[in-house]
């Protein structure tokens, strides 16, 4: 069949602790021994001790042993090794040191959540009512895990070990810079970006439209502004409107909601994007920290003498 998602992501932080509550109050449940889960598919963030900020693991779900053997003779070809066991594939991509899993799991079933209703020119679909986001009173909970964006100082080898290696599909792709990969209707579950130095860049978490986008960046900032890094806005690659945030390690945490799904890979045209289009549609300008974190320099120098 093929690969269906991303399952997790395992991220190494010098502060384990701050960095947990961090997430926890993000809206991520604590599930036991680093594990926070979502609310609809479970444990996707493990967080582990490392001396310096890092994504260690990256897991993938597969459909069956097919897929992982398909993925063990393409890695081989490309010159990857790679450890085939009865129901997961293991291998480390190149340049970045990540670790990537692919496991035989079932896949995500998402309840369908009825779209929120918003008046338009003509169209009162809520008739004698505040907006709905103002009855929400509980706390902002990721749906899932949508997307882990990878700095790597070598993106085009990146992306083939993602894309020739182990199957993910292109959807669009940032001029000389970067791939929009999926392995599941997602418009994208990993972004590959050139970097001076391989990096974790941001993780990204579904919530269920733009209100809660907001309603959880505000929540989030509410006497700790220093958490703001960009948004709120919208993307032009995935279409979905975004807010990032930074965690107490340095990595950024986005919300995003309303993403392009491919369903049909007939259906879609891959672009590649130049200029603000690979970044923004709108939206306040990014910061320069967006691009190049303020931690970019000291990860450069840590990268330099760890060789
Ligand atoms: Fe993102």
């Amino acid at each position: 069949m093929s690969l269906h998602g991303l399952r997790s992501v395992t991220i190494g932080v010098p502060n384990v602790e701050e960095t947990a509550a961090y997430y926890a109050e993000f809206g991520l449940t604590p599930d036991g021994d680093g594990w926070l889960s979502t609310a609809d598919a479970g444990r996707q963030l493990r967080i582990r001790p490392a001396p310096t900020r890092r994504l260690l693991e990256l897991r993938v779900g597969a459909d069956d042993a097919d897929d992982l053997a398909r993925a063990a003779a393409s890695l081989s070809r490309i010159g990857v090794p790679a450890q085939l066991r009865e129901a997961s594939l293991e291998a480390t991509e190149p340049v970045t040191g990540v670790r990537v899993g692919l496991d035989v799991a079932p896949r995500t079933r998402q309840e369908h959540v009825p779209a929120t209703s918003y008046n338009g020119p003509g169209r009162i679909d809520r008739p004698g009512g505040r907006a709905p986001a103002f009855a929400r009173s509980s706390r902002v909970r990721p749906r899932k895990l949508g997307h882990a964006v990878l700095g790597s100082t070598d993106h085009r080898a990146t992306t083939a070990f993602f894309v020739d290696g182990l199957g993910f599909k292109v959807s669009d792709r940032i001029k000389d810079v970067g791939a929009f990969l999926r392995c599941s209707a997602d418009h994208h579950n990993v972004l590959v970006l050139a970097a001076p130095v391989s990096f974790l860049h941001h993780t990204s978490w579904q919530v269920d439209d733009v209100d809660e986008v907001g309603r959880g960046a505000h929540a989030m900032l509410e006497n700790r502004p220093e958490r703001h890094v960009w948004g709120l806005g919208r993307h032009y690659a995935g279409s979905n409107f975004f807010w990032y945030l930074k965690d107490p390690a340095g990595n950024f945490s986005e919300y995003y909601s309303d993403m392009d799904c491919i369903v049909d890979d007939q259906l879609w045209t891959p672009e590649d994007l130049e200029g603000a289009r690979g970044l923004f549609a709108w939206g306040p300008p990014p910061p320069p920290s967006f691009l190049n974190p303020d931690d970019l320099a000291a990860m450069m120098t840590g990268a330099h003498s760890a060789r």
